[in-house]
């Protein structure tokens, strides 16, 4: 999603910037319009820096491009934080005389505001009355807090905290078509002990699985991640199950797919475990200048799910292959969905540089006869939203 974050000068300005954070982590393409106050609280280089984008506060810059209106019109969402009394004024009077003021009237998106001032400002009939104003013409309020304001006061006034109003924010412009649906997402990798210290594991970030319970939260499923190893923290508003090994994740995903009606298996499960734990430290004097060590077949627990489904019960399974080229993904896809048995199966080309641990991702979606539904590239929000698409 294009994103418009509007800062303007408050101490809460700095807190700002987690807000722009946790947007670009979660794959959005986020633009910061600050206002001059806010530019004397946090610097551009921040902003552009976190951003991973130009940032301008001036309305005469890059007026060839019609850049005051342009990015209003090209947004999805746009956030205001922190909000001050004097901007929610002028905002209420539509006024424009700088970029953030001219992107704002300039765009049909979602707006939300986060305000934060100190508790007088809040409570002054003014603003009051300006809040009413903008709260009838659809935009959205979070906040603000009782809590600790600048110096040594304590009221309401306090910004929300950045997840908070991210959450509330992605959460105004979601479709709820996924409402009433329980889903259960796995992601990461999972990790199988050798000795204490030591395990074998695989380079999945679980960044995908993460991306795809949090689309599927926002568009109102009622989600549990079970979550093997992480690089990444897990989305906010989904129950969390962490989980190790593949037979930890085994069961875990069993016993939540019992009563779920989608279960995405984005998990990258090692399909091999040592045969023994050993109970200390495996020593190198011990073993000598080789070491074997013998493995066991872990279960499939994709295809476990896939023949043990309940009616209606929808089963997508991932494929993340090193193949020779479109040609070659497409045929492994085929026999891989054929012999698992899932609804759908989700393929993306790994090496080195792809797939794992990047924020964007390329996928073609099978279904159980081996036909494409679908093909999605982009962030790996967008490419969850695309697979999101086909339990609609
Ligand atoms: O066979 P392969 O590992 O390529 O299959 C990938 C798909 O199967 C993924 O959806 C993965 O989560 C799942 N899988 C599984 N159990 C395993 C290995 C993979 O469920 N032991």
């Amino acid at each position: 999603m294009r994103i418009v974050v509007g800062i303007t000068g408050g101490i809460a300005a700095y807190k700002a910037v987690n807000v722009v954070r946790s947007l670009v982590l979660a794959g959005h393409d986020v633009h910061v319009v600050p206002t001059a106050g806010a530019l004397r609280f946090v610097g551009k280089p921040t902003l552009e820096a976190i951003s991973r984008n130009p940032v301008t506060a001036d309305l005469y810059d890059g007026v060839a491009e019609v850049r005051h209106v342009a990015l209003g019109q090209s947004a999805d969402l746009v956030i205001v934080a922190p909000a001050t009394a004097n901007f929610l004024a002028r905002l209420a009077a539509g006024i424009a005389d700088d970029l953030l003021g001219t992107t704002i009237l300039a765009s049909e998106a979602p707006v939300v505001v986060a305000p934060a001032m100190h508790t007088e400002m809040w409570r002054n009939p003014a603003t009051v009355a300006n809040l009413a104003t903008l709260r009838s013409r659809g935009i959205l309020v979070v906040g603000p807090e009782k809590g600790r304001l600048t110096g040594q006061d304590l009221g309401e006034g306090r910004m929300s905290e950045p997840d908070d109003i991210v959450e509330a924010a992605l959460g105004a412009v979601a479709t709820r078509d996924l409402a009433g649906k329980r889903i259960v997402v796995t992601a990461g990798g999972t990790r199988e002990p050798l000795d204490p210290v030591r395990f074998l594991g695989n380079r999945s970030s679980g960044k995908q699985g993460v991306a795809l319970a949090e689309a599927a939260a926002l568009r109102g499923a009622d989600v549990v991640l079970v979550a093997a190893h992480l690089e990444v923290p897990p989305p906010a508003g989904v129950r969390v199950e962490k989980v190790s090994t593949a037979l930890e994740l085994d069961e875990a995903a069993r016993r939540h797919a019992a009563s779920a009606d989608v279960v995405v298996m984005a998990a990258a499960v090692a399909d091999y475990r040592p045969a023994s734990v050993s109970e200390s430290k495996i020593k190198k004097d011990a073993t000598g200048e080789g070491l074997a060590l013998e493995l066991v077949r872990n279960p499939d627990i994709l295809t476990a799910l896939a023949a043990e489904r309940r009616p209606g019960q929808v089963i997508i399974g991932f494929a993340a292959e090193t193949s020779d080229g479109p040609d070659d993904l497409l045929r492994l896809g085929r026999e891989k969905i054929a012999r698992k048995g899932a609804d759908y199966l989700v393929l993306n080309r790994v090496g080195w540089s792809e797939g794992f641990a990047t924020d964007g991702n390329a996928v073609v979606i099978v279904d159980a006869a081996g036909d494409i539904v679908a093909e999605a590239a982009g962030t790996k929000l967008e490419v969850a939203h695309r697979i999101l698409d086909l339990l609609r």
